[in-house]
């Protein structure tokens, strides 16, 4: 990895403000860790608490919605997540694409919003189980991203790629190393193929039941620039296991 790791947690719907103790303690820890950099995407009810008990690590939202304002109940929209503190927004995880139907169009959508909000992006794309077996899983991989990326001249400078093969995640599989290199070279290609030499800089991670027991493996596959961790960034105790394993 030429670049700093990037280890984020998406808390998903998990936690209360009894959580922020883990926040802290990451946070702590992290003042440590100078060679990796670290974020926590809680839910949106603690990201304002979360920026304020963490100092050093990277705060964000795990999905905004494309319109700056209007009405739209129950949604927030990325400047709100901005003003609440975050510095990042996750789109277009596979729990969104398949609860709520979310194309590549609406995740490209949010992705403009984001940047056009001052925030950075993390695109999430990856295969279902049935495609990786019939042999689409590159391709449906590859044309996900360049059909989610957004479209402003900054974008390389405000994005990070996930690849979260949809069968990985929360299951305990994993892809093999030489799977993930081979996917993470292809999407390295695609990024260069859309955003020109810029495209050698965007950071890409990999998510799908990283753990500690087997984060040091998946992050020494190729092009993997850090990961998107799930279940195991609840807990400071196991988050802090893949970031020293980062390390
Ligand atoms: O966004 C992270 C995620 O989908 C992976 O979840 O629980 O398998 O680490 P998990």
């Amino acid at each position: 990895m030429a670049q700093r790791p990037f280890i984020v947690g998406n808390w998903k719907m998990h936690g209360t403000r009894a959580m922020l103790s883990e926040a802290r303690a990451i946070d702590r820890a992290a003042e440590r860790m100078v060679k990796v950099e670290v974020a926590l995407a809680p839910p949106f009810t603690l990201i304002h608490a979360t920026r304020k008990e963490a100092e050093l690590i990277g705060v964000g939202a795990q999905d905004c919605h494309y319109a700056e304002s209007g009405a739209h109940t129950g949604d927030i929209s990325a400047p709100m997540l901005k003003d609440s503190g975050a510095g990042f927004v996750i789109v277009g995880h596979s729990e969104r694409r398949a609860d709520y139907g979310e194309s590549d169009e609406i995740v490209r959508r949010k992705a403009d919003a984001v940047i056009a909000a001052h925030m950075n992006v993390i695109v999430c794309i990856g295969e279902t189980e049935a495609q990786r077996d019939a042999g689409e899983a590159e391709a449906v991989v590859t044309a996900q991203l360049a059909a989610s990326l957004p479209g402003a001249e900054n974008t390389a400078e405000r994005l990070t790629v996930a690849y979260e093969p949809v069968w990985a995640i929360g299951t305990g599989r994993t892809p093999t190393v030489d799977d993930v290199s081979a996917m993470h070279r292809a999407i390295r290609a695609k990024l260069v193929e859309l955003l020109g030499e810029a495209g050698q800089s965007v950071r890409i991670l990999y998510g799908g039941s990283v753990k500690p027991d087997n984060a040091a493996e998946l992050l020494s596959a190729d092009e993997v620039g850090g990961a998107l961790v799930g279940g195991a960034s609840l807990t400071a105790e196991s988050f802090l296991g893949i970031i020293i394993a980062a390390a």
